[in-house]
C-alpha cells in the first residue's frame, strides 16, 4: 500500500514573529523567548512609550489597539507568524460585547495578512457553551479565529498562577482569603512565564489547520498548596480561608470589576469550584506541562 506524506516545508529563518500583549504577562515572556532564540520579532503595543525596551532589544515596535481594525491590519501586515491575545475589558458592563469586536478585529486582520501560523490564548474551559463566565471570551476569540481557515493553535491555558497576586499582600496577615474551594481541591494552574514560553515554542512548530493545545504546570496544586508556598515564601504561617459565595462582591468591590464582569467572575469561579470547567482529557488532544513550580511562582510574587 502506498502511504502519502504531507511534505514538510523548511522554516524560513527569515520569518517574521509578531507579539501583542507585550506589556502583559504572557506576551513578554513570548516575545522574550523569541528574541533570545534569534527570531525577527515585531511588537504590538498601543502606547509609545512601552515600545522603547523592545526596541533596544531588537524588535520592530508598531501601534495597534485590538479595537482599531485598520491599525490592527496594518500591524500584522508582512508578518509571518503571530502570538494573539486578547485582554478582556474588566471595567466595563460590555466586556463581552467588546471581546466579540475585538475577535472580529483580530480575525479579519489574520486573514487580511495571511499569516502562516497563529498562536492565540484561550483557555480551559472553552470548550463548553455555558456556565464558563469569563471564558465565553476566549469561546468567542476561537470561534471567530477557527473560521479564517488558517492553521491556528489555541492554547487552552490553566488558571495562572498569578491570579493569587492581589491577594499575597493581605497573606502577610496570615490568611489567604480564597475564592477557590474547598482549600483542598487541586485544580490545574500555570505559571504565565510557561505560557508565553510554551506559546514561543508552538509558534515556531508546523501543523495544518486548526489544533488545541492544552497547558498546564508541572502539577495540580489547591489553595491550601498556595497557602503553603506562601508559608514558605513569607516565612510566616499562612492559612487558607474558603470564602463563602455570598462574600465574594464585597471581596471583589475594590478590584475594579463592573456589575457584568463580577457576573461573569461567579459564574466561572463557580465553574471551577464544581470540576464544570475542567480539561476535555480526550487522547486526541495535545497536553503539554510547564516546568515553573507553584513554589517558585509565589515566591516571585513575594519578591
Ligand atoms: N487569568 C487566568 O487564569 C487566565 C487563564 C486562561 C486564559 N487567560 C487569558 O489570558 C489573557 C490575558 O493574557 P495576559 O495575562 O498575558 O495579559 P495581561 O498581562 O493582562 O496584559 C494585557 C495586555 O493586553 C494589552 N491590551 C489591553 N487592551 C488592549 C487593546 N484594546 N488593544 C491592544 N492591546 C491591549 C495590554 O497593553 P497595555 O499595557 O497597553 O494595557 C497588555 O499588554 C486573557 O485573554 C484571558 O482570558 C487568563
Amino acid at each position: 500500500m502506498q502511504t502519502f506524506r504531507e511534505k514538510k516545508k523548511p522554516i524560513d529563518k527569515n520569518e517574521l514573529y509578531v507579539v501583542t500583549g507585550v506589556s502583559g504577562r504572557t506576551g513578554s515572556a513570548a516575545a522574550h523567548a523569541l528574541l533570545k532564540a534569534g527570531k525577527r520579532v515585531r511588537v504590538v503595543v498601543r502606547d509609545d512609550s512601552k515600545g522603547g525596551l523592545w526596541a533596544s532589544q531588537g524588535a520592530e515596535v508598531v501601534l495597534a489597539d485590538f479595537t482599531d481594525l485598520l491599525a490592527l491590519s496594518s500591524a500584522l501586515s508582512g508578518g509571518d507568524r503571530a502570538y494573539i491575545i486578547s485582554p478582556p475589558q474588566y471595567d466595563s458592563n460590555d466586556l463581552f460585547e467588546q471581546s466579540e469586536v475585538m475577535a472580529h478585529n483580530i480575525a479579519e486582520a489574520v486573514a487580511n495578512a495571511q499569516l502562516k501560523k497563529v498562536v492565540a490564548l484561550s483557555s480551559i474551559g472553552a470548550d463548553k457553551s455555558d456556565g464558563t463566565g469569563w471564558i465565553a471570551m476566549n469561546r468567542t476569540l476561537e470561534k471567530f479565529l477557527g473560521q479564517t481557515g488558517l492553521p491556528v493553535t489555541f492554547l487552552r491555558a490553566a488558571y495562572f498562577m498569578e491570579n493569587w497576586s492581589p491577594l499575597v499582600q493581605a497573606a502577610t496577615h496570615g490568611e489567604l482569603r480564597s475564592f477557590l474551594a474547598p482549600v483542598e481541591q487541586k485544580l490545574p494552574m500555570i505559571s504565565t512565564k510557561d505560557i508565553g514560553r510554551m506559546a514561543a515554542a508552538a509558534l515556531c512548530e508546523d501543523w495544518y489547520k486548526v489544533r488545541i493545545i492544552e497547558l498546564e504546570g508541572p502539577a495540580r496544586y489547591s489553595p491550601k498548596d498556595v497557602a503553603n508556598s506562601l508559608t514558605q515564601a513569607l516565612e510566616k504561617i499562612v492559612v487558607p480561608i474558603a470564602l463563602s459565595e455570598s462574600a465574594w462582591p464585597e471581596a471583589l468591590s475594590n478590584a475594579g470589576f463592573s456589575t457584568v464582569a463580577v457576573n461573569g467572575f461567579v459564574e466561572m469561579t463557580q465553574g471551577l469550584n464544581s470540576g464544570h470547567i475542567s480539561f476535555i482529557n480526550d487522547a486526541g488532544i495535545d497536553h503539554r506541562t510547564g516546568i515553573v513550580s507553584l513554589d517558585t511562582a509565589i515566591a516571585t510574587m513575594v519578591a
